[in-house]
């Protein structure tokens, strides 16, 4: 039976980063959220300047309204700081740990078309076709997919809809493969765009899933702790069968920063069984652990023993079955 949120006010934004905001010991997250500044006003312009210009309007015409998000996501407002932290390439996050997993997982040919759900600003897509794959990239966030189509060369494409209702907006369009990178725990309900994906799929084709991991990186239920009688630093779980929908600080570094999301908390075996209903079988899993560390202080070794222990994201291949 598929986990169910309540239902928020459709004003609400639902689509959070999975990022940690828990108490104790999240250095490094609070390091990142401080690096995680909005770009500087001379950025800022020199992106606007790089993408390329609007269509004219017609004499006389009203001023075209800004397009509306095709579903509620609060990444809308925080495009510019997403698109700014990402860059062409993406931060070391990606470029170390997301981007490289996602390439070897999904195991696309040049040539081969895939299916990037949730695209964002384009980061995967301009990876893939780095390495001669076509890519279609779908958000619900209209200026990141601006920024996307700002980079994109002539094998990218990116279009603004809801990846719960694929077929809205991509009609019959087919992939070789699909990814869905750092958004599941966006989405709510995740069925419909599990299936979505599924009908643009041959058989054997793969979806590559990658998320914070639901068990050791659940906003405000887990936390790092230190044990002094063994001197090891642990990772504490407070809840983690229970799906919750949990708000979470946009930038945890900038307490002066209100912006916040939800993001969507189920247990691995949700997301096992809801692959397995929409017609995937999971065939291969990557758990990828953050190189990320403090400044070497007395507790370093213990830190780092469990930076290299405990997972950060989760990788899922999932094939479609025939
Ligand atoms: C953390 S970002 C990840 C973006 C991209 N995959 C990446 O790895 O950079 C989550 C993305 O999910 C998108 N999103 C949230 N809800 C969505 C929905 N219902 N349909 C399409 N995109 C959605 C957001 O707009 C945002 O771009």
């Amino acid at each position: 039976m598929a986990a169910r949120f309540p239902k928020r006010p459709p004003s609400q934004p639902r689509a959070p980063r999975p990022r940690e905001d828990d108490q104790g010991g999240e250095r490094r997250d609070r390091q990142r959220g401080r690096d995680d500044r909005p770009p500087q006003r001379d950025e800022r312009r020199r992106r606007r300047d790089d993408r390329p210009p609007a269509p004219a309007a017609a004499p006389g015409a009203p001023p075209a309204a800004p397009a509306a998000p095709a579903a509620p996501t609060a990444w809308e407002p925080q495009a510019a700081w997403y698109d700014q932290l990402q860059g062409a390439g993406g931060d070391d996050f990606y470029r170390d740990l997301v981007l490289p997993a996602t390439l070897r997982q999904l195991q696309a040919r040049p040539g081969q078309r895939v299916l990037d759900v949730c695209c964002g600003q384009g980061v995967l897509g301009r990876t893939l076709a780095g390495h001669g794959v076509r890519v279609l990239g779908v958000d619900a966030s209209p200026a990141l997919i601006a920024a996307a189509q700002s980079r994109a060369g002539a094998s990218e494409r990116y279009v603004v809809g809801d990846a719960r209702a694929l077929d809205a907006t991509l009609g019959d369009e087919r992939a070789d493969h699909a990814a869905l990178v750092m958004a599941l725990q966006d989405l709510d309900p995740i069925e419909p765009a599990l299936a979505g994906i599924a009908r643009r799929l041959p058989t054997g084709g793969r979806l590559v899933i990658v998320l914070s991991h639901p068990c050791y990186r659940i906003p405000k239920r887990t936390a790092w702790g230190w044990d002094e009688q063994w001197g090891i630093q642990f990772r504490r779980v407070d809840a983690y069968l229970t799906p919750q929908a949990l708000p979470i600080k946009t930038h945890p570094g900038m307490p002066q920063d209100g912006a916040s999301s939800t993001s969507f908390h189920r247990p691995l075996s949700t997301y096992l069984v809801a692959l397995g209903g929409a017609g995937f079988g999971v065939v291969a899993a990557e758990e990828l652990c953050s190189a990320r560390r403090g400044t070497k202080g007395p507790r370093y070794m213990a830190e780092d023993r469990a930076a290299r222990e405990i997972p950060v994201f989760l990788v899922l291949t999932a094939v479609r079955l025939g």
